[in-house]
């Protein structure tokens, strides 16, 4: 077989993703009795109360039956929630594979995709392994540069793809701000806002993007249950968009591939929401000001915002700043891959956590600085 000759060069050449090892074989590894993962962003309280029943109960004679092709029921639920019709989200299997799905919807060969340098990185890699050019813009002052992305565009450029809040640095555009770009951008291209870390926002300027569709019918929003709703392991998410752009994207996105506990679950979660995102919100304050107030003391630069994460510089490369973790059982994330080379970034955890962190932390440091 000549693989050559069936590949395109745009696969052929995309370098793959390697995610982590099984925590199991980390720790042996690392020679570490307990990992604490703060390198995904995962919500240590877990899922909401009545979430977290719906999957205790879980009867597996129900695994046996596909679940429902469309999210039927969550779609309904979620209308609800927002106030518009069922039919203008669409579920996916995470995020990330709306992600996926937008794309394929609205680009072909040839054509582009603007996002920036130094946010989430499946925009990017979904583009490129699919033959469509990922413009990227660099970061100003950590945060989308919204002209700088508006000059980038051609009648080549399809979507427009911003974070917001943006992983890794937390920054937020307003409602200002983005009804600027949406004007400028034109109707002629889809802007999508990632909205993953939403529910994490306490500033009341952030956008009502769903009330913006009205006024702009190019806006979809990507939005998931891994964070704030501790379903990570699930796997559910859902854009929203005009009934138009929905009716759009379904074409190119694979029914049944949300399965019928994660569809349970995110259900339960959204009806029972409040107490569960103001406790994890506290959590995610109390963390974050101890873990800044720490680095300000051992002299380490943090970046970080809206989010249950923190970016902190370290005086080593990244990769060796995580190997010295690890062996103290501490997972994070390093920052090259995010085109931040010597920064890691550190999800925010209960404080417990926390304390175990800085006390590693601070030790290494000590010990680099020797
Ligand atoms: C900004 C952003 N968007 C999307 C995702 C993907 O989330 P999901 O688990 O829904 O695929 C993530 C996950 O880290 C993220 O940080």
């Amino acid at each position: 077989m000549n693989l050559d000759i069936l590949i395109p060069d745009y696969v052929r050449s995309f370098q793959v993703y390697t995610p982590s090892r099984p925590d199991h074989l980390l720790m042996q590894e690392y020679g570490t009795p307990l990992l604490h993962r703060l390198n995904n962003n995962e919500n240590p309280l877990g899922p909401p109360p009545a979430a977290a029943s719906v999957i205790a109960a879980f009867s597996p004679a129900r695994a046996a039956i596909y679940p429902s092709g469309d999210s039927y029921d969550l779609c309904a639920a979620l209308g609800e929630r927002f106030g518009i019709s069922p039919d203008r989200f669409l579920v996916g299997n995470g995020s990330c594979e709306v992600i996926s799905s937008v794309i394929k919807a609205f680009c072909q060969p040839g054509d582009n995709i603007i996002t920036a340098d130094k946010t989430f990185a499946v925009y990017e890699w979904v583009a490129g392994f699919s033959g469509i050019e990922a413009r990227l813009v660099p970061l100003l002052d950590y945060a989308f540069d919204p002209q700088g992305m508006l000059d980038r565009i051609d009648r080549k450029t399809k979507i427009l793809f911003v974070c917001n809040p943006n992983n890794p640095t937390g920054s937020c555009w307003t409602n200002q701000v983005l009804i600027d770009f949406l004007e400028k951008a034109g109707e002629e291209r889809i802007v999508v806002v990632d909205e993953a870390y939403r529910e994490y926002v306490e500033d009341p300027g952030f956008p009502d993007t769903i009330a913006l569709m009205d006024r702009f019918p190019n806006l979809v929003v990507f939005r998931t249950f891994s964070k704030m709703y501790a379903l990570a392991g699930l796997r559910c998410g859902y854009l929203a968009g005009t009934a138009e752009v929905v009716d759009m994207v379904r074409r190119t996105s694979v029914a049944y591939s949300v399965n019928v506990q994660a569809q349970q679950a995110a259900l339960a979660a959204l009806s029972d929401d409040a107490g569960h995102i103001a406790a994890t919100r506290a959590l995610v304050k109390e963390g974050k000001m101890f873990l800044r107030g720490v680095c300000n003391n051992l002299g380490l630069e943090t970046v970080g915002g809206e989010g249950n994460f923190l970016m902190i510089k370290t005086p080593i490369n990244d990769m060796l700043m995580y190997r010295r973790l690890m062996k103290r059982g501490m997972m994070v994330r390093t920052m090259t891959g995010f085109r931040f080379p010597g920064w890691i970034r550190v999800s925010l955890r209960e404080m417990a956590v926390m304390e175990s962190f800085a006390g590693a932390l601070e030790d290494e440091i000590r010990s680099i600085r020797k």
